[in-house]
């Protein structure tokens, strides 16, 4: 079983999405924050967001939808991996091991000189930009961003685990960013049946056997009730 989530599963969390209404793209272009030119042409104030969205995740805490499918990475083992597009690390810590965080995390640092990554420290104690234990260099944050590739070992896990699946689940995605968009759609090329939970119709609902146009708690409280 293959799972792919987005910020919806985050959103009972307190935690924003990035489009619609109060999403955190409403109001600027990402390219003006989350680009290596951006980054390049004022760190001190991608790393302020970054600090800020840093802060604000770490005072969150997972939710059901988070805790329900570290349960279910528990009950299907070795055939289950679930594939993030999060980079707030709520899966991690409601429990899940089994997490590809394709797109990175905000609670890590990246070398810009070495590669080293790095955890950052906790927010009260954080003053960007972290600078790296191993060679001194600066760090960046440890996300990937719009122009970047993804790491291709990760994807290709991913890519692995959807093409293979015999369930393929999709929660609280628009299915608009690539290559996570295509997850859904390469496994039921390959034959799974595709389930997706999302109050809203996405480009992937055309081609899902089930839909459950719901939260992502409540969906999947409806797909693995408790104790079954
Ligand atoms: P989006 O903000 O594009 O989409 C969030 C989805 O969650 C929408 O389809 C909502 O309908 C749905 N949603 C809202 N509340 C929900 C709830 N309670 N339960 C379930 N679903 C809910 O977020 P992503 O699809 O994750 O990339 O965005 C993909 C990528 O675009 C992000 O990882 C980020 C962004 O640019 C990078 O930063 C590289």
């Amino acid at each position: 079983m293959a799972v792919l989530t987005g910020a919806g599963v985050s959103a009972e969390s307190g935690i924003p999405t990035f489009r619609g209404a109060g999403g955190l793209w409403e109001g600027f272009r990402p390219e003006e924050l989350a680009t290596p030119a951006a980054y390049a042409r004022d760190p001190e104030k991608v790393w302020r967001w970054y600090a800020m969205r840093y802060t604000q995740v770490m005072a969150a805490e997972p939710n059901p939808a988070h805790l329900r499918l570290a349960e279910l990475e528990q009950r299907k083992g070795d055939g289950f991996l679930l594939v993030t597009q999060n980079v707030d690390g709520l899966h991690l810590r409601a429990g899940s091991r089994r997490v590809v965080e394709l797109h990175g995390s905000i609670t890590r640092a990246r070398c810009e000189r070495c590669g080293h990554r790095q955890p950052l420290p906790p927010p009260d104690a954080f003053t960007p930009p972290p600078v790296c234990e191993r060679c001194g260099g600066r760090m960046r944050p440890d996300v990937v961003w719009f122009g970047e590739f993804l790491d291709a070992e990760l994807l290709a896990r991913a890519e692995r685990a959807f093409m293979t699946a015999e369930v393929a689940l999709v929660i609280g995605t628009s299915a608009v960013v690539e290559p996570a968009a295509s997850l859904g759609r390469a496994a039921k090329a390959s034959g799974a049946y595709l389930i997706e939970i999302n109050p809203e119709p996405t480009p992937l609902t055309p081609l899902a056997d089930l839909s459950l146009r719901t939260s992502a708690s409540e969906g999947l409280k409806t797909l693995l009730p408790t104790g079954s």
